[in-house]
């Protein structure tokens, strides 16, 4: 991983990720990189704003490493592509995750994660590649997080569960051990997650029950 960072979005996310890389960990934001259609400013925090088509000319990938800063729009699916379109341009893709979130010596992290304060991340979790852990979660032990998914704040999640690939978890929500959350999945803030989900929907209340479909609206996919 190389010392110089640059960092995919302007947004509320990117200039977080500024922040967090600049005063939490030893990374050295540079700039950031926008899809042409969307730059809207040519400086951000004092730095550059350069086309994303124009990557690896402004920051070559052997001299930079990468942070795709993008929160849950479109259920993951704008980060997800960020994600992969710079991976397959050769970057290094760095994670965040804050000196004041614990966790625990065998848990396993991936790439373009974002890990904020007092996190909970306990013996033999999996958090796997493009995961945001927002502030205070519990993620309990040898419990599986698949790629792509955006947890809120305050979370909790018991031991053994597996949460899938692409899902939203909103604030306050629990899950009895066990629980296996199918991919696609939007849960609620404060849903009781009692039983394993079905892929692609909306679960509220306590004990959490699925919504119409036609909720995914919220997030900008089509149900
Ligand atoms: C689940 C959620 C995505 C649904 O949003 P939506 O598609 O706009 O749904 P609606 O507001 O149309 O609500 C549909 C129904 O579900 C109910 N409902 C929605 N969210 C609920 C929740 N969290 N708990 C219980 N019931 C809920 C509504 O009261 C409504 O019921 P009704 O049909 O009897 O009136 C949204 O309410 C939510 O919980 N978002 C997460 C918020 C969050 O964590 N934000 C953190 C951002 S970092």
């Amino acid at each position: 991983m190389t010392q110089k960072l640059v960092i995919i979005g302007d947004g509320e996310t990117a200039q977080l990720a500024h922040e967090y890389f600049t005063h939490d960990s030893n990374l050295a934001v540079v700039g950031f990189a926008v899809e042409q259609q969307f730059i809207r400013v040519d400086r951000l925090c004092g730095l550059p704003v350069i086309p994303l088509e124009r990557l690896e000319t402004s920051f070559s990938p052997n001299e930079h490493s990468a942070f795709v800063a993008i929160s849950y729009t479109q259920l993951n699916r704008v980060r997800t592509r960020l994600y992969e379109y710079v991976k397959s341009r050769g970057y290094a893709l760095a994670s965040y995750i804050s000196s004041k979130a614990f966790v625990w010596h065998t848990a396993c992290i991936g790439e373009n994660c974002f890990i904020l304060e007092n996190n909970v991340v306990q013996h033999g979790v999996r958090i796997e590649n493009n995961v945001y852990l927002w502030s205070g979660n519990h993620i309990g032990h040898q419990t599986v997080i698949r790629r792509n998914t955006y947890v809120a704040s305050h979370a909790v999640i018991s031991g053994f569960c597996e949460i899938g690939a692409s899902c939203f978890v909103g604030v306050n929500a629990a899950f009895n051990d066990r629980i296996i959350v199918a991919d696609d999945c939007i849960i609620g803030s404060g849903a009781v997650v009692v039983k394993n989900t079905e892929p692609q929907k909306v679960y509220v209340g306590n004990p959490a029950r699925a919504l119409p479909q036609s909720s995914f609206k919220t997030f900008g996919v089509k149900g």
